[in-house]
């Protein structure tokens, strides 16, 4: 019996996806023979049927781009703006995931993503998923198709950055995504030889930064790359931010969580300057002028890198393999060489941060880099 599955892209966009849908794609239906459409923009696009039939012309041409054909959104099934209000849609989707006569749905996505893929999944449905997103903290996979493409852009940029600080003597800050991970700011800031590297998983003492930028101009260097995760914290607020998340999660009643979710709120909203505040701070502990770099959205566009391209080719084959096997409830999970599934109830609500005495950072602390932290 031909199978039908339907395939979704979720979450932020990350180079890497379209190679994805078209691994996924053209073995589910050259290979194992198939029907597959693309669902659009995410779980949204399952809630309103809006579906496109993917065939050979559509899977064409798409390894290179970057994006999405499909579209995507950060829309949560169980938590939809639909009709003005916040709704549990998951029904809908259910009916629409039967109306579509589907006997899989591949879920492309990050954290969010397997999350709501696990939801699905208790509902009754065939789910199957793939680990993308540029910041590389999807739990139980060595890594995310979308980071290495972020990675080089990350890298030319704090490469470019070098020699305008090197001229003017200057400090650069370089702001580098990542969400609540370091791991981009950390590869980039080793790949590019930045001379401070902060990020989440290790708070940083102000003091010890300008301490490090002091002591390379005392030594004639008077510029220093500094690169600064999004989500790196100063110590104070790194306590403070853990605290009233465990709060939260550990809420007793309805009204507690609502406050430790809104001075969550209010900490990070302060925190969206945190990368012109450390300029600035800076430039004051040390007397030399410094610049602000955020890089952006500039590192999820634009064409994959070839790792990227071969790493989704690889994990969306082998996702049409597991599909042809039955094998669902699983995040398809690059391990090695080989394409592993890993179920999903052990990756969904899970993240996979830096630890603090990773080998990326021996390695950096080796040559000298400061965290801020010593
Ligand atoms: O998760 C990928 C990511 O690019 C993060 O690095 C960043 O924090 C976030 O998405 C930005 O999200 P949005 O597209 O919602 O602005």
């Amino acid at each position: 019996m031909t199978k039908h599955i339907g395939i979704l892209t979720a979450g932020g966009d990350s180079p890497g996806l379209n190679a994805a849908i078209r691994g996924v794609g053209k073995a589910a239906q050259g290979y194992y023979d198939m029907q597959v459409i693309g669902i659009r923009d995410g779980f949204r696009g399952l809630v309103e049927n809006r579906t496109t039939h993917l065939d050979g012309s559509m899977l064409s041409g798409i390894l290179t781009r970057g994006g999405t054909i499909l579209g995507t959104s950060r829309d949560k099934p169980h938590r939809m703006l639909f009709n003005g209000k916040k709704q549990d849609m998951t029904d809908v989707i259910v009916e629409n995931y039967l109306a579509n006569h589907l006997d899989a749905l591949v879920c492309l996505g990050g954290g969010g993503t397997q999350k709501n893929a696990l939801q699905l999944l208790e509902k009754g449905l065939n789910v199957i998923t793939l680990p993308k997103t540029i910041d590389n903290d999807v739990a139980h996979t060595d890594t995310t198709f979308g980071f290495d493409t972020a990675l080089g852009i990350a890298t030319n940029a704090i490469d470019r950055l070098h020699s305008t600080a090197h001229s003017h003597h200057r400090i650069i800050v370089v702001e580098i995504m990542g969400h609540r991970a370091g791991w981009l700011a950390l590869g980039s800031g080793i790949a590019g030889g930045a001379d401070v590297i902060l990020v989440p998983e290790i708070p940083y003492d102000i003091e010890k930064v300008a301490e490090a930028i002091r002591g390379r101009a005392a030594g004639g260097k008077p510029f220093s790359i500094v690169a600064v995760a999004e989500g790196a914290l100063p110590i104070g607020e790194a306590e403070r931010f853990h605290a009233l998340r465990e709060r939260k999660l550990n809420a007793s009643d309805k009204k507690e969580r609502k406050e430790a979710k809104a001075e969550l709120a209010a900490l990070e909203s302060k925190h969206a300057n945190h990368t012109v505040d450390l300029s600035r701070q800076l430039e004051e502990l040390t007397g030399l002028e410094s610049r602000v770099t955020i890089l952006g959205y500039l590192q999820r566009g634009g064409i994959p890198s070839a790792a990227d391209r071969l790493l989704a080719t690889r994990l969306g084959t082998a996702c049409a393999d597991l599909i042809h096997e039955g094998r669902f409830g699983v995040m398809v999970a690059s391990r090695g060489e080989l394409a592993e599934p890993v179920p999903l109830v052990d990756v969904a609500g899970y993240k996979k941060l830096v630890p603090p005495d990773h080998p990326w950072v021996i390695s950096a602390k080796r040559l000298g880099t400061s965290f801020g932290d010593m």
